[in-house]
């Protein structure tokens, strides 16, 4: 299987080329189109287990596991059959659900800061709707994001929300208005000073700080020590929320997240991603006071039609189970630190500067010499090499991530052997770099 010796993608460029002429940039989110890798994507055919195979038969082993969800392996037979079940009772009902109440437990459960939750269909959706709770809840306007945190497309968020403009407040996008960006203040990660300046220069008017609390939208950055402790001590000083962006490290780096990990409690948090097994599912959650001004509970409107869906909290149920099981965390910690050890190793071996580090199956490599702790760090990576890495990468038969800036993720059903045969590929690719 994998180390694929005639590499053929005639099928991905056919479908691809059609793709184009029918939707923008031929994709249905803009990562996948690998502008930033060059070349053209893959079109997958099907996913199992850490494997996936391509519209040409290509198989790989895969590290973005759809971007997050697939963290007990794709299309798990456990998550199949319970969504087989779930699907003859209806896709859609519009109405309670007890399926709703299981998965609001185990949530609610898992993850310290949450007290009551509510279901939405994205990360995007539940980041946006959380805006609004906090904005609600201390009737200030001003938040504080961190550049390079990605918080979905929602307008007040997309300043320096990845390759961001240098200018404070300054929206990512055209068409989103400077007023809608202007309550928008923004401090480099791990950057506890710049948090100071920020509620020193705009005293009782900053609703609070949103944070991916480890990050994974600009490579993966985690946390210097004290920094998740210093800004909920600042935030708690100035009377400001803190809000955990946890749509990727929830039931990811631990079965509580990146707060459970690191014992810092924030008073809300987003979830996503796995949350919904590989449906659409997103959630935010935090404080009872805080959570009982959502609608109908409170003044503070939003809605869905989708949202809570049966089948989406079946998968969603699913994957928490097996996650819950003895030795799970244990697994994606072993194998991702195999994984990113050996990538180092072979990097220092064949003479590549480059760091990585990774919390149980999330990860990180940047091609760049010194430290990352923040999004300006890791700009100052090797971009042009990863791209050819990328490409190397994918010829000998391993799907990584098409961006230097995102984190990789790996599963449950990823083995030794897989590993193994990763790291043979990058010792062929590297070599030749
Ligand atoms: C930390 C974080 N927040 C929010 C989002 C948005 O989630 P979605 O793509 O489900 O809208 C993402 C997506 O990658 C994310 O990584």
């Amino acid at each position: 299987m994998v180390s694929i010796t005639s590499f053929k993608t005639s099928r991905s460029e056919e479908i691809f080329a059609s793709a184009q002429k029918l939707m923008p940039g031929g994709v249905s989110s803009p990562v996948r189109a690998f502008k930033s890798v060059g070349g053209q994507p893959i079109v997958f055919d099907r996913v199992k287990g850490s494997h996936i195979w391509d519209v040409d038969g290509n198989e790989y082993i895969d590290y973005v596991g759809t971007w997050g969800p697939a963290i007990c392996g794709h299309a798990h037979p456990e998550v199949l059959a319970a969504l087989r079940d779930a699907l003859d009772k209806g896709t859609s009902f519009g109405a309670p659900c007890v399926l709703e109440n299981v998965l609001a437990e185990m949530v609610i459960d898992a993850v310290p800061s949450i007290e009551m939750v509510r279901f939405v269909n994205s990360g995007t959706e539940a980041c946006m709707s959380v805006l609004r709770l906090m904005r609600a809840f201390t009737g200030r306007e001003k938040i504080i994001k961190f550049e390079g945190c990605y918080h979905g497309h929602a307008d007040m968020f997309l300043v320096k929300a990845g390759s961001g403009v240098a200018t404070l407040g300054l929206p990512d996008s055209p068409g989103v208005p400077k007023s809608t960006t202007s309550s928008t203040l923004t401090a480099p990660y791990n950057d506890l000073e710049a948090v100071k300046a920020l509620f020193a220069e705009n005293p009782g008017e900053i609703a609070g700080a949103i944070l991916e609390p480890v990050v994974g939208n600009s490579g993966f950055i985690p946390p210097d020590a004290g920094f998740l402790e210093g800004l909920r001590l600042l935030t708690q000083e100035h009377g400001a929320l803190l809000v955990f962006d946890e749509v990727m490290t929830g039931f990811r780096i631990s079965y509580g997240g990146a707060q459970a990990k690191f014992g810092v409690t924030p008073d809300l948090t987003t979830l996503g991603k796995v949350i919904g097994g590989g449906l659409p599912v997103g959630a935010y959650g935090g404080r009872k006071d805080i959570m009982s001004m959502v609608a109908p509970a409170g003044p503070m409107y939003q809605a869905g039609t989708l949202s809570g869906n049966p089948l989406a909290m079946t998968a969603g149920i699913k994957t928490l189970e097996l996650l819950q099981k003895a030795g799970s965390y244990e697994h994606l910690d072993r194998v991702t630190t195999k994984l990113v050890e050996g990538l180092l190793e072979i990097a220092k071996e064949t003479g590549h500067p480059a760091m990585g580090g990774s919390i149980s199956g999330m990860f990180g490599f940047f091609f760049n010499g010194d430290p990352v702790h923040n999004y300006d760090d890791a700009k100052k990576s090797d971009l042009t090499k990863f791209g050819r890495f990328h490409r190397g990468m994918l010829e000998q038969g391993v799907y990584l991530a098409p961006s230097q800036f995102e984190a990789g993720f790996t599963s449950l059903a990823h083995t030794d052997e897989d590993i193994d045969k990763t790291l043979s590929a990058a010792r062929e690719v590297m070599k030749q770099l």
